[in-house]
């Protein structure tokens, strides 16, 4: 298993989508985009919301040890290779500071929050 995690809100959705059928809302399009594409270079996971709503599409970076992102307003049609090359830098980093001159400009616009790595003081829970 790859250890960065991309997280997709498959549930986002534009104001001019409608309610159903659930999958063709735009964040599952894009979940599908990503795991077309991303092959087996990253753990795409979809969840039911990020809190970010009103930003769709909304996505998040972890690995163990590193800072989180979370991401928004990202474009469901348009949007999977920028985070695959995102997912990229965030991968070969070392800390998941993704250093602001090569981040694409979509995750410049788009950050919506950086959480820091998990303080895990119990080595049995250590990844
Ligand atoms: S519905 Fe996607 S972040 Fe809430």
């Amino acid at each position: 298993m790859n250890s960065v995690q991309v997280y997709v809100c498959t549930t986002c959705r534009t104001a001019d989508e409608p309610l159903e059928p659930r999958d063709q809302r735009a964040g599952a399009r894009l979940f599908v985009a990503l795991t077309t594409h991303a092959g087996s270079s990253f753990e795409i996971i979809a969840v039911e919301c990020l809190s970010v709503c009103k930003k769709p599409c909304t996505v998040s970076f972890a690995a163990p040890g590193k800072w989180t992102y979370v991401y928004g307003d990202l474009p469901a049609d348009t949007s999977a290779h920028t985070l695959l090359a995102g997912a990229e830098l965030y991968a070969a980093s070392v800390d998941g500071l993704i250093p602001w001159k090569l981040r694409p400009d979509a995750l410049k616009k788009g950050v919506v929050a950086r959480v820091p790595p998990l303080q895990v003081s119990d080595t049995s829970l250590q990844g």
